[in-house]
């Protein structure tokens, strides 16, 4: 095989510099080879070299045909998602893609990994495409607040019929090589040989070109297309995306080809610059950093997980554990917790096999890996162990210790607490090194949010067991110091006060709860306590009332509402009236008529709040205490904070986050927030540098 480099004019860095593309001959075939880590993103170097290459390759008479092959451990992840901020420089996409389709030789694509989004429609140019079974491919564009750019939405609907790819453009899945040949996206799944050989012997049998943008699109019944219209729409009510890859998919059937490639470019290029994009883009990189440790150590080998505690925390840890094909063995010293627990893991269980996010084929399947057992001994001998029991210090520190000379000695034990003190904790077990935090969030079969706590002596490699186990069981791992509430519950307290603080100068909870929805919230923060119940947060307060300072702000509302009996949703009432039935729940007099009540005896001046001021003091708050939480090392990143934010507590991943939604606005406007937080605070608001956090988000 020779090699010839291929891009020696704009592709190639300083000189000596590995070229992104180049072109390999075999006989009568030419391998043009991306070679751009980590994922093959089709950046300006790939575009450049490739249309080099196909040139090469087309002057060449010795060459009947080419194959577009991946380097390393894929094919091509898509666009290079870096660029999408600015304008993109030339050589563009479709300039590539219409190389390709106007060479008069066929060009194959050859996939393994993945051919995602620029990468698919790379390979839906080629005359014919070829992958190894456990590829994959999609056009994830939607999750990223765009449509396809580079001819996605007219190419597929000619293999597989409109109605698959509004299935497939708008839900942004991706599916593996075997059903992608059946909807014909696919050619050749290659078997029993390299994807090299595959390939080649694939392509040296085809009689010429195929170029799938001069197919007419299949015939279909008008019900089915309707149906898969309805159906995008429904599942992407509200996302502009969505509905402008249905118009632009369906613009297949209706105009010239070319008329309609422009018309997808030109939408794909302002949805590239919209607010939305922007900040799905943020939360993708802010992802791909977050399961990412400083320094090399290596997660402990974990085969069997204990999990200490059958109640809804520990039952659903178990669930998500087993969920992920790993052992488990729940613990709980009463037989009646036990199987109490055994039902909330078959309900959790269940409920994933529901949603397709089993690893076994069935929900028995999966209740299969876990064993209950009512005696800690029964852990000697896993290799990671999770206490999930109540929220005190004694009874945990108790269950730990004896954990601590049960379990081995290079076994991991993580404590699921919310709130205690995580070293004091460890210290307790004689093995601090051993300790972490693997802070849940319920429910935990439906929650992505876990905060991996790091304790002041925890062992790295324990705390990378942690990481592993998140990312394991299909978590979004987070990692944070030690503080009362860690990153989330931390800054989530905060903003709950500030809320109440208005409550008792003129704001009604639905009013808030609306301006708070309208910020970016999934619900507000009274419509969340009725949810969860209110009565932790009661005790909480209880248990603090002694050693809270008489100087600080306290509202007293929420206790009123909690002695009433109204405990939320449970007790048919609490912040809202539920006795209709389920629903939102109703604004309640005589929860208006408690809250004037309080407010006129602590004598504050009452006002009607505006929207934005509600929203300015909320996120004022956060930012202030998301500063704090970055100055003093118990978060790692702005951007940490904003998917701890998005992930446990409902905000919208298509605004990024409370910090990124900060960072569109001007200084002064952020200090005005901060500076109406501060005040309505008084006494104990400690000011963060929250100039420095938001120039983290690095706009
Ligand atoms: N552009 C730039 N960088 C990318 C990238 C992309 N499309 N996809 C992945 N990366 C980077 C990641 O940021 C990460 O970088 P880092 O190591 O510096 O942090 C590295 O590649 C590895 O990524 P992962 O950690 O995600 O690796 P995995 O092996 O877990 O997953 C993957 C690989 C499945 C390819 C996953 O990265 C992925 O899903 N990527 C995004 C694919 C995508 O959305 N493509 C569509 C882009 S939009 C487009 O193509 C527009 C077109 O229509 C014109």
């Amino acid at each position: 095989m020779t090699m010839i480099d291929s891009s020696p004019s704009q592709n190639s860095g300083a000189a000596g510099e590995p070229s992104a593309v180049r072109l390999e001959t075999d006989g009568d075939l030419a391998f043009i080879v991306i070679d751009n880590p980590p994922v093959n993103a089709s950046s300006v170097a790939v575009r450049s070299g490739l249309l080099d290459a196909i040139e090469g390759m087309s002057a060449d008479p010795n060459i009947k045909a080419g194959i577009i092959i991946g380097a390393g451990s894929t094919f091509v992840a898509g666009s290079d998602i870096k660029e999408f901020g600015r304008a993109l420089p030339p050589p563009e996409l479709p300039t590539v893609l219409a190389a390709i389709e106007a060479c008069p030789k066929p060009i194959a694509a050859a996939i393994h990994g993945a051919a995602l989004g620029g990468g698919l429609e790379l390979a839906l140019a080629c005359d014919a495409r070829i992958a190894l079974a456990d590829a994959i491919v999609g056009l994830p564009e939607v999750t990223l607040g765009m449509i396809p750019g580079a001819g996605g939405t007219q190419r597929l609907p000619r293999l597989t019929g409109i109605a698959k790819a509004l299935d497939l453009v708008t839900s942004g899945r991706r599916i593996g090589a075997r059903e992608a040949a059946k909807l014909g996206i696919i050619d050749h799944v290659v078997e029993g040989t390299s994807l090299r050989d595959g390939a080649a012997e694939f392509v040296r049998a085809l009689s010429g070109k195929r170029v799938v943008a001069e197919l007419s699109v299949p015939y279909e019944p008008e019900e089915t297309i309707a149906a898969a219209e309805q159906n995008a729409l429904k599942s992407g009510r509200g996302r502009e995306a969505v509905a402008e890859a249905v118009k632009a998919v369906k613009n297949a059937a209706v105009l010239p080809v070319r008329e309609a490639l422009a018309e997808e470019r030109a939408t794909f290029q302002r949805l590239r610059n919209s607010e939305e994009a922007a900040a799905l883009r943020y939360n993708f990189f802010a992802e791909r950093q977050a399961g990412k440790l400083d320094g090399s150590a290596k997660a402990r080998a974990v085969k069997t997980v204990g999990v200490v505690g059958a109640g809804t925390m520990g039952a659903g840890i178990a669930a998500v554990c087993a969920a992920a094909s790993l052992d488990v063995i729940l613990v709980d010293a009463s037989a009646a917790s036990l199987e109490a627990g055994k039902g909330r893991v078959t309900a959790a269980l269940t409920d994933l096999h529901r949603v397709g996010k089993l690893k076994a084929a069935s929900a028995e399947e999966a209740a299969g890996h876990v064993a209950y057992a009512n005696d800690i001994a029964a852990l000697a001998g896993v290799d990671l162990i999770i206490e999930a029991v109540f929220e005190d210090m004694q009874v945990k520190t108790g269950v730990l210790q004896r954990l601590a000379t049960t379990v081995r000695a290079d076994a991991v034990i993580a404590t699921n607490t919310s709130y205690l003190d995580l070293d004091q904790l460890a210290e307790a077990t004689n093995r601090p090194q051993d300790v972490i935090g693997l802070h849940f969030f319920a429910p935990v079969h439906r929650m992505r949010l876990l905060e991996v706590v790091r304790g002041a002596k925890s062992d790295p490699a324990a705390l990378a067991t942690g990481v592993w186990l998140a990312k394991t069981i299909g978590k979004l791992p987070i990692i944070a110091g030690v503080c009362e509430g860690f990153i989330g519950n931390r800054i989530y307290a905060k903003y709950r006060a500030q809320c109440e603080f208005m409550l008792e100068e003129g704001a009604l909870p639905r009013e808030l709860d609306t301006a708070m929805e309208d910020l970016g919230f999934s619900m507000g923060p009274f419509a969340v306590s009725d949810l969860s119940g209110l009565d932790i947060a009661w005790a909480m307060r209880k248990r603090k009332a002694a050693t809270r300072d008489p100087r600080e702000r306290y509202v007293g509302i929420a206790d009123q509402i909690c002695e009433m009996g109204r405990l939320g949703r449970k007790t048919g009432a609490g912040w809202y009236d539920y006795s209709a039935g389920s629903g939102r729940g109703a604004v309640d007099p005589v929860v208006t008529e408690l809250v004037q009540a309080e407010s006129r005896k602590q004598g504050r001046p009452q006002k009607a709040f505006a929207k934005a001021e509600m929203q300015g003091r909320v996120l004022g708050t956060i930012l202030n205490e998301a500063a704090l939480l970055l100055a003093e090392g118990i978060a790692r990143s702005a951007a940490e904070i904003d998917l701890v934010l998005v992930n446990g507590f409902g905000f919208s991943k298509f605004r990024g986050g409370p910090i990124f939604q900060a960072s569109r606005k001007t200084p002064a406007e952020v200090d005005a927030m901060v500076e109406a937080a501060a005040q309505a605070t008084g006494f104990g608001f400690r000011r963060g540098d929250v100039a420095s956090l938001i120039a983290g988000v690095g706009n």
